[in-house]
């Protein structure tokens, strides 16, 4: 009798096949299925002409056996260049509870691989796999995949995204491929198209309904997605990384895990169980989240022209509207008077801070605020002590030049020598003040490149700096967006999602981010008006109402503002604390309505509902917004908590009922799911929030 193997969600199954001394092979990945007295994958396929007289299906460890014509999972070679089959003899699987685990090993070839399937709380499945030497000789992986699969079932779409500084994480949707579709990342990091994945959607599925699939690779550098429709007729998946890694003799290597988010509840339904997989990664000082704190980063406020008076000016700048931490940017380091020097050069500059940062940080403290501070440890000047000290330190090729990019260059993290000169400035500057934050900059491509050391390199760096000061929180920035993934998720506490929070960019960057990523994770500030990356001018309100989806900061100083705007940011911010709660950590919806794009965050009974409208209205009424989630419970109090516009202007007549949402309207769940929320006259660039609470 065939035997299966199978994790099942409520919403999804995966299936093997087991085969008697060979790797198991793929069934079924995709909608929950019961397998019943399911038939052998041989008794359903038919000869086919000129194929192999013995098919071979596709096991899960793809390339592994002779007659496998498509990508494989594993490339390896020897020292020489040679390639290595591997062709495992001894092979086991073994089902646990919610996990399969399966062990294949060549021992001419001198390889075991260990794969592990693990259904997860919150319903994702996370893919495995540690490749360990059992030869005596070095082994070289060539782009190593962590996740080959087939897609089962009538996929229809790929969404991905694509973007730049200053506009990162673009949506983009395309058929699915009649040959190949591809998404590589070359440049040392993840990129400002947002975490290497991708969502799959089978026909007629929206945010809300209809058979999704989320991927998402846990890496931070070189890598690559690619689906191949294979002659056989299906589609395969494969995320892995790019580039070389050595496995030397008796050693092993654990290759980044994939997240497999699989729903038929829609788009929403695969983020709700990324988040909850990403959730699980996050280490929190003292194990949990603390509410997130309100920052005023002090990088747009002035840029590098600081000192300790203008910087204590603008920290009671900030107290006084209600932030929590302000984060000292860029600048006060020695010698940084500008982009050109200093990145290396991990002291404080003698001219702007003559006491040092120690009286700065103490009296910031003293106000109330905690005190963060800005680094980018992995870059360095051509113009800095340490280069001149070290120049053999960053990526080069001999007899090359070396590309400068904002007119810096890489350190190489794998050379253990600049790993510790990096723990030791890090470690003294956390030792010797009390930072509880540091916002974690990378400002460029790598060119050299530095493989995937340079990752692990980056990784190992912020593991001993965690583990040396375990109450810090960090931010992940890249230029803004530019690496921001689940690889960084366990060393990092929030991504700055990009340095455009020009409002209108933000709506769909921020769905971008959250496709992959929760919200409380997601840097989001309240920017000046024009806008410095976009020169666009925006309300105040509009502005705030879309940080507030976020982890809100404030990058700009309040003290350019009227006393007006100064009262209004600060009702923002108190309106932030008020919620936060509420926003982080739950559910987040999205959904779109007639020019309008919604965005739900809550615990799925109390819920804020953000509608953004963008443009100006087409039509002379707003219709009702149905929201399907609302047929969740029976009955909702549903408040209209900010009509979130240009104040004081002359605004548009609202209808009667208005005048009663703002103190509560009970609606039942389904009038809300079918009919829809009624919604006010809205102009462009404006948010309506609601507060919704099921009553019964
Ligand atoms: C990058 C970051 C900005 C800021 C500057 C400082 O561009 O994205 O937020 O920190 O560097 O140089």
């Amino acid at each position: 009798m065939t035997k299966f193997l199978a994790l099942h969600s409520d919403e999804a199954s995966l299936v093997l096949e087991l085969r008697e001394g060979a790797l198991p092979i793929w069934r079924h990945l995709g909608a929950r299925v019961e397998l019943g007295t399911l038939p052998s994958l041989a008794s359903l396929t038919a000869p086919a002409s000129f194929s192999l007289d013995k098919h071979v299906p596709m096991s899960v460890l793809p390339g592994a056996e002779l007659g496998w014509f498509g990508r494989e999972m594993l490339k390896l070679r020897g020292e020489s260049g040679a390639v290595i089959a591997f062709r495992p003899a001894e092979c086991s699987a073994v089902q646990e509870e919610n996990a399969i685990l399966i062990s294949s090993r060549d021992s001419g070839a001198g390889i075991e691989v260990q794969q592990r399937f693990t259904m997860l709380a919150g319903g994702a499945i996370c893919a495995s796999v540690t490749v360990q030497s059992v030869g005596d000789a070095p082994i070289i992986l060539h782009d190593p995949a962590s996740a080959l699969f087939p897609l089962c079932g009538p996929w229809a779409r790929v969404i991905s995204w694509r973007g730049r500084h200053n506009n990162e994480l673009n949506e983009q949707a395309e058929p699915m491929p009649a040959q190949g579709w591809l998404r590589e990342s070359r440049r040392g990091i993840s990129g400002h198209g947002g975490p290497p994945g991708f969502y799959l959607l089978q026909d007629g599925a929206t945010y809300h309904q209809g058979l999704v699939m989320a991927a998402q690779l846990c890496w931070s550098g070189d890598g690559a997605l690619s689906i191949a429709y294979d002659d056989e007729g299906f589609w395969t998946a494969r995320l892995g990384q790019l580039g070389d890694q050595v496995l030397g003799a008796g050693e092993s290597l654990k290759l980044p895990d994939v997240i497999l988010a699989l729903s038929n509840r829609g788009r929403n339904g695969a983020m709700a169980q990324m988040h909850h997989a990403v959730r699980n990664l996050l280490r929190w000082p003292e194990g949990k989240m603390r509410p997130r704190l309100v920052h005023l980063n002090s990088w747009e406020a002035c840029y590098f022209d600081h000192d300790e008076g203008r910087i204590l000016r603008l920290a009671r700048a900030a107290k006084a509207i209600g932030a929590e931490r302000f984060i000292l940017d860029d600048g006060w380091f020695k010698g940084r008077g500008d982009d050109t020097a200093a990145l290396g050069d991990w002291t404080a500059d003698p001219v702007k801070y003559p006491n040092g940062l120690g009286p700065l940080v103490e009296s910031v403290r003293a106000m109330g605020l905690e005190f963060g501070l800005w680094v980018e440890p992995e870059m360095v000047n051509p113009n800095s002590d340490l280069c001149r000290a070290h120049p053999n330190w960053a990526l080069h090729e001999d007899d090359q030049d070396r590309p400068t990019a904002r007119n810096q260059l890489v350190l190489n993290m794998a050379l253990p020598e600049v790993q510790d000169y990096l723990f030791d400035a890090l470690n003294r500057l956390l030792s010797d003040h009390s930072i509880a934050y540091l916002k974690w900059d990378q400002n460029r491509d790598h060119a050299p490149s530095g493989g995937l050391a340079q990752t692990l390199g980056t990784y190992a760096l912020l593991a001993r700096l965690r583990a040396a000061h375990p109450s810090v929180e960090i931010e992940g920035c890249a230029g803004g967006g530019g690496r921001s993934d689940a690889g960084l998720a366990p060393y990092i506490h929030r991504f700055w999602t990009s340095d455009n929070v020009d409002a209108l960019s933000r709506i769909d960057m921020q769905r971008g981010f959250l496709a992959f990523l929760p919200p409380e994770i997601m840097g989001a500030h309240i920017g000046a008006s024009p806008c410095h990356a976009t020169s666009r001018a925006q309300p105040l309100a509009f502005r705030a109402a879309i940080a507030c989806q976020g982890h809100l900061g404030v990058e700009m100083d309040p003290e350019t503002l009227s006393e007006g705007e100064q009262a209004s940011l600060a009702k923002w911010i108190a309106f932030y604390k008020e919620w936060r709660e509420l926003l982080h950590g739950g559910a987040v919806i999205l959904g779109e309505g007639a020019e309008v794009k919604w965005h739900a965050q809550g615990n799925g009974h109390d819920i804020l509902l953000f509608v953004i409208r963008s443009a100006p209205m087409s039509t002379r009424r707003p219709q009702p917004l149905p929201l399907a989630f609302a047929a969740n419970s029976k009955k909702w109090q549903v408040r209209l908590l900010e009509l979130a516009e240009l104040e004081g202007a002359h605004g548009p007549a609202q209808a009667p009922i208005f005048d009663a949402l703002q103190n509560g309207v009970e609606f039942t769940g389904s009038w809300l799911a079918e009919h829809g929320v009624p919604l006010p006259v809205q102009r462009a660039e404006s948010v309506a929030i609601f507060h919704m609470k099921a009553v019964s």
